[in-house]
């Protein structure tokens, strides 16, 4: 097999005219040669259909992940009560066979076909704060991905920086080695191992549909699951996203990486009934800089919204995050922290549960919990739950519920993502 990053067509890199990076030279529009998502179609030129149907014919081994989660111990009492109704929210689960990606290209990104006017990054690049130096082919390469910051967390296991036989790409590429991720992927950082590891499994067996992951799980070893799970546990949870409501957005476009990039030229458009996530700074994002963050920009209104759903369950139409997610949704158990995630991969997830792409033992939970939200109510919620602050794993705050309102009235901060 070959090394992914000789698949990676890096002449057709997307780079904006505007950042303000020395020495670029501006090429013309260009059309780029693959649709590889994320890079990560072993074909080469596959395109979006080739990749669906490799997903068709991916996860179908493992059952196992199934079998193993099914008698986990369900640590919190609402969750038991919930299960009761698992054979009935099971119902709209789809096969893996017949998973594609959803048609919303605002949350489940599809790189552009034209790619806009881009600029060149040739010769070393730099992040602030690091000595290190890394050209944009070793950034890219997702066998062996940049850590501009190696005295910030533990020695990364050989899977995290490196990745495994059979096409396991090294996992810091695209959680980047904080843990933070973007927003196309996800955060990782601080995550209770066990959730990670289940994840994981759901994964593999095609009980969670998703981008990439089923490709990365295919040939993990459980040994690899671990360590990888382990570490990113214990990273440091942090402010990364800022969430700002807003009338209008910059024009942008989907680049090679499936990230969404702002246009040059500075035109602005409706925000629409859409989350709109941008790096704050282009040119340190595509620098894999784990210290550079996110701005998602949401519709007016948005915050209060979700607020409403999140703290008191929306009139009955939810049920109140808090119950399971713990007081400030910063994790409680095995139930994942979701406070200060990406709003655009939150949305993801609410929609996979009410869909069916993610039904893995655990996940049953969420079904009752989505079953009535429209899409504008999951954005709206999402977008809430994003701009709350982030933290540690409930263990040491967690208390009555009456805390719930406390920490969750304080309610979304204007924080800056990098510090
Ligand atoms: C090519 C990019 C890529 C690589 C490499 C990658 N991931 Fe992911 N990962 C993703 C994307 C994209 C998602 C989000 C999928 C979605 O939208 O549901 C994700 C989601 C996840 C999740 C779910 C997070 C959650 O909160 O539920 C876990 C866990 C995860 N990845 C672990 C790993 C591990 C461990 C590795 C290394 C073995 C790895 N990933 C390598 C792209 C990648
Ligand atoms: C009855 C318990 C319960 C309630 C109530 C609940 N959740 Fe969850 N939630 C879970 C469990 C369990 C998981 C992990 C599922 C898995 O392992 O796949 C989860 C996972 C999630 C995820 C995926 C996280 C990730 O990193 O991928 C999101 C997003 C989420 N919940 C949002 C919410 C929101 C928003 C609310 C309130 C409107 C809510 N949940 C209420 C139990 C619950």
């Amino acid at each position: 097999m070959r090394r992914f990053g000789d698949r990676l067509e890096l002449s057709s890199r997307a780079h904006i005219a505007k950042c303000d990076v020395p020495g670029r030279k501006k090429e013309k529009m260009k059309i780029p040669k693959s649709e590889n998502r994320f890079d990560s179609n072993w074909s080469g030129n596959g395109t979006r259909r080739a990749n669906e149907q490799m997903r068709r014919e991916g996860p179908r081994a493992a059952d196992e992940g199934t079998r193993r989660f099914a008698g986990i111990p369900v640590r919190i009492f609402v969750c038991a009560l919930v299960l009761a109704f698992l054979p009935f929210l099971r119902i709209g689960a789809q096969s893996a066979g017949q998973w594609k990606l959803p048609d919303i290209p605002w949350a489940f990104p599809i790189r552009d076909k034209v790619q806009p006017v881009i600029d060149e990054r040739s010769g070393p690049q730099h992040v602030p704060g690091s000595t290190k130096s890394y050209t944009q082919d070793q950034i890219d390469d997702l066998k062996n991905p940049p850590d501009w910051f190696p005295d910030e967390h533990a020695p990364m296991p050989k899977v995290v920086a490196h990745g495994a036989e059979g096409g396991v790409l090294g996992c810091a590429s695209c959680h980047l080695a904080s843990g933070l991720g973007h927003p196309e992927s996800a955060n990782l950082a601080g995550v209770s191992a066990a959730y990670i590891k289940r994840q994981l499994s759901d994964f593999k067996a095609g009980n969670r549909m998703g981008e990439a992951m089923n490709d990365m799980t295919r040939n993990l070893s459980d040994e690899d699951a671990q360590q990888a799970s382990d570490w990113f546990a214990a990273l440091q949870p942090k402010t990364w996203e800022r969430v700002v409501e807003t009338d209008r957005v910059p024009k942008t476009f989907i680049n090679q990486h499936l990230m969404r990039m702002p246009l040059p030229g500075g035109a602005d458009e409706p925000i629409g009934d859409r989350i709109i996530e941008l790096p704050q700074n282009v040119a340190r994002a595509e620098s894999r800089d784990p210290h550079s963050g996110f701005v998602a920009y949401v519709p007016k209104g948005s915050l209060a919204k979700g607020k409403e759903f999140v703290t008191t369950g929306g009139n009955g139409k939810t049920i109140q995050c808090a119950i399971c997610h713990g007081p400030a949704l910063n994790g409680l158990a095995e139930v994942p922290a979701i406070a200060g995630h990406s709003p655009m991969y939150l949305f993801r997830q609410l929609y996979y549960f009410k869909d069916g792409s993610r039904h893995g033992a655990m996940g049953a939970l969420m079904k009752g919990v989505v079953a009535q939200m429209t899409q504008d109510d999951m954005l709206a919620i999402a977008a809430y739950v994003g701009s709350l602050p982030p933290g540690n794993e409930e263990s040491s705050s967690s208390g009555p519920a009456g805390q719930l309102s406390a920490s969750l009235a304080a309610g979304p901060n204007d924080r800056k993502a990098t510090k």
